[in-house]
Formats: structure tokens, C-alpha cells, sequence
């Protein structure tokens, strides 16, 4: 994969923000000859994606999602990814999760690629994260709560248990295989022209692709991350006191991070976890406060935005679901530490011109879910592997 290096980048305390670098071509051909050397290129060999590729989970949340769509999301994952599918789909008369495991297993079958697959809402977990240390997930109701960023949590408490180097997201939405693919070696090439053993790389998509009337049509970005970024750049400035446009990828359901670095970082439920991240780094890892974990600062911390070639074409939601994403979302920045009064101001204004809000009426907190460094995430594994009727576990 031939892809740019960053042009710009924010150091920020023990943080560095790249710029949007594009991906050049999807083969990049054989790292010798006359083009290597480029500058401001770099290529890297499908031979070094692959080995990247093979210290890798994949983790991929899914809710009600078409299974067609869900196997092809799976053969877009490369065959020595591990992957873990967590998923909150229903189960009533028609049990969805059921037709998921069937179609996951057929697919098993014909590849024999390695996997775990659970129910966000399996019982076995109410007795499980308590014993293992990490009761945050679990509701009122003794289950895992709904939510996308639970489902991504358990997901990555999976991921600590096989224990590969590399953790990664990709949506159960996505209708192009051939994306899915280029987002994991994105994911492989960045990890592979860092320098910190705490790596974040987030997915830019140039544009959300919709078919209008006869033909495509391509939307520069999302109605949420567009707004969310502008708010994300501001508390950015709260920081540097420089105003900067770096942040593109507040939303961004695709990334990746090496697993030392999800270990160290804190999450949020729902629709706020994507964002929240980039708070948590923020808050604790830009020289504001004193890190729980000084390695991260004294390595650094690096944060990729890539630009991929491919469409993303997804299911879309409806309209309704747009309004309480972006309240989600842009929570996240409300109740940052690092937040004043007139940012503040300024994400009331908008979530009330957006239809979000009612005027007078308050924003909720986000769901933080503590960092998951001391979690005994094989007990967990081991919990689901003798007691669990959702779980399984194919080498
Ligand atoms: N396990 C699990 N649990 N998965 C879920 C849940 C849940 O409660 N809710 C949604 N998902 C899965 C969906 O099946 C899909 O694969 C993915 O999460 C994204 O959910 P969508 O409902 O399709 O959201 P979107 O594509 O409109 O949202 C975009 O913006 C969000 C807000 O930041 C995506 O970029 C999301 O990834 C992003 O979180």
C-alpha cells in the first residue's frame, strides 16, 4: 500500500495529531526500485501488511444488521485477522442472533478462519465482568447495557484475553468487502510507520456515498462528524490556544490501536465512545494533568488519520436516529474537563438549532467506562467457554 506521509501534525504534550494523509494506491508493487525513496511517501509491502495483519483482532459490532451484509464484512477482514464479533442483535420469535451464528459458522466452514462470537446481553457476563473486575458494562436490569460502545468495550475485553498486539473496529453495516479490506491494512501500513508503542488510527472517509435518483451521490463527510470535528478542533484550541482544523475522524467507527494503548485509555457507552476517546487522550495525555500512565507521554502518543479509496457505503439510518447521535457525541466535549463556559455555550446553541436539545433542557453526562488495564480478561473468556450459550470460540 503506497500511502502519503502526514504533511502536518499537532504536538500536543505527549500527543501527536497527524493530518489527513491519503492512501495512494491499494498495492503499492514491490518496496525496491525506482520509487522508493519518494519523499514524503512511504509504501509498505504486502508481505509487512500481512505480518501486521496476523497480530491483529478485529472486532466487529453488530445490531440487526442484514447477515448478507455481516459475510461480507467478514471476507473483506484479512484471513489471519482474528476476529470478534460482539452482537446485540434481537431475539424473539425471530431470534436474529441465531440466523448471525449460522451464517458466521457456515462461513467458518468454508474458511476456517479464527473467531469469537457472543451476545452482548448473554447472562453469563452479569457474573463474569464482576468477577473479573470490570462490573462498568452491566445495567439496571443485571445485563450489559444496550449500546454500541458497550458492545466495542466487550469486545476489546476479548481482545485483552487472545492477547494479540493489535486491536481493531470495523462497522457490521458496511456493504463494500473491498473497503473493509483496505481499512485493515490502513490499519496494518500506519502501525507500520510509527514510532510509539501507542498507536491510534482512525478512518477519514472523504465521502458518505448515497445512491440519489439514477446515480451516486458522494457527501463530503457526515452530517454528525462534520459538526462534531468543529467542536473536537475548538477544545483541541483550549489546549494549544491555536485554533486548528486537524481533527477529522471524531466519529470515526473505523480504527485501530496497538492493545498497550487500549489498555491505557477510558470509553463511553453508546454513540459517544468514538469521541470520547479523543477526550480521554486530550485530557489525560496532553500536559494538562498529571497521566495515570507516564510511559504513554514519555513514548508518545501517536494518532493517524487516513483517507481510504474506497466508497463507504453504508446502511443508512433514519433521519430521527441523527439528532441523538449527535447529542451523544457532542456530550462528550460538553463535559470535558477542558471545556469553558463559551464552548460550552457555543454545543448548547448548536444541538438546539439541530432539533437536539430543548431549550433550557440539560445535556446528560456520557457513560464513562473506566480504562480496562487490570481487568482478568481470560477469566471472562474462560467464564463465557464453559457456561455460555452465545459463545463460540472456532480456531
Ligand atoms: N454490539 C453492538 N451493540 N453493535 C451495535 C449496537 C449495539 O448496541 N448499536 C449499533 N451497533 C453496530 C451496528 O450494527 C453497526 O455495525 C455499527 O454499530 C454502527 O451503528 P449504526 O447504527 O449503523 O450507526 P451509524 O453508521 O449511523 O453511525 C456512525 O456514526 C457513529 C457515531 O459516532 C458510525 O460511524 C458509527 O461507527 C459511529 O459510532
Amino acid at each position: 500500500m503506497r500511502i502519503e506521509m502526514p504533511k502536518y501534525m499537532e504536538r500536543v504534550g505527549g500527543l501527536r495529531i497527524f493530518g489527513v494523509q491519503k492512501v495512494l494506491e491499494l498495492t503499492g508493487g514491490k518496496s525496491e526500485g525506482p520509487n522508493i525513496g519518494l519523499p514524503g511517501i512511504v509504501n509498505v509491502s504486502r508481505g509487512d501488511l500481512e505480518d501486521l495483519e496476523s497480530k491483529m483482532t478485529i472486532i466487529v459490532p453488530v445490531k440487526n444488521e442484514n447477515p448478507k451484509v455481516l459475510e461480507g464484512v467478514l471476507s473483506g477482514i484479512p484471513h489471519e485477522s482474528f476476529v470478534i464479533i460482539v452482537s446485540n442483535s434481537t431475539r424473539n420469535t425471530i431470534d436474529h442472533y441465531r440466523v448471525e451464528m449460522d451464517t458466521v459458522f457456515h462461513y467458518y466452514r468454508l474458511t476456517r478462519r479464527p473467531f469469537i462470537m457472543v451476545h452482548q446481553r448473554d447472562p453469563v457476563l452479569s457474573d463474569a465482568l464482576p468477577e473479573a473486575g470490570y462490573p462498568y458494562l452491566i445495567g439496571n436490569d443485571g445485563l450489559v447495557r444496550n449500546g454500541k460502545g458497550e458492545g466495542m468495550v466487550l469486545g476489546l475485553l476479548l481482545a485483552k484475553a487472545i492477547g494479540r498486539e493489535y486491536v481493531g473496529f470495523i462497522d457490521s453495516d458496511n456493504y463494500i468487502p473491498g473497503a473493509v479490506n483496505e481499512y485493515v491494512d490502513i490499519y496494518a501500513a500506519a502501525f507500520s510507520m510509527a514510532n510509539s508503542p501507542y498507536i491510534m488510527v482512525r478512518i477519514c472517509w472523504p465521502y458518505k456515498t448515497k445512491f440519489v435518483g439514477k446515480r451516486f451521490y458522494f457527501r463530503r463527510r457526515g452530517r454528525v462528524s462534520e459538526i462534531t470535528n468543529k467542536y473536537m478542533n475548538l477544545l483541541l484550541a483550549r489546549v494549544t490556544r491555536f485554533e486548528s482544523g486537524v481533527i477529522k475522524t471524531s466519529n470515526a467507527g473505523e480504527h485501530a490501536m496497538t492493545l498497550k494503548l487500549a489498555e491505557r485509555i477510558g470509553y463511553a457507552g453508546g454513540f459517544s465512545i468514538e469521541p470520547y476517546e479523543l477526550v480521554y487522550m486530550l485530557e489525560e495525555y496532553s500536559g494538562v494533568k498529571k497521566p495515570r500512565f507516564t510511559d504513554v507521554v514519555k513514548k508518545t502518543l501517536e494518532i493517524y488519520q487516513v483517507e481510504p479509496r474506497n466508497p463507504h457505503i453504508h446502511e443508512e439510518r433514519s433521519e430521527e436516529h441523527i439528532p441523538n447521535m449527535l447529542k451523544s457525541s457532542l456530550s462528550t466535549i460538553y463535559h470535558s474537563m477542558l471545556a469553558d463556559d463559551e464552548l460550552r455555550k457555543r454545543i448548547e446553541n448548536e444541538l438546539i438549532i439541530r432539533g437536539a436539545l430543548k431549550p433550557g433542557e440539560s445535556i446528560p453526562e456520557p457513560r464513562r467506562l473506566p480504562i480496562i488495564k487490570n481487568v482478568d480478561a481470560v477469566k471472562i473468556l474462560k467464564l463465557l467457554e464453559s457456561s455460555s450459550e452465545s459463545f463460540i470460540y472456532a480456531e
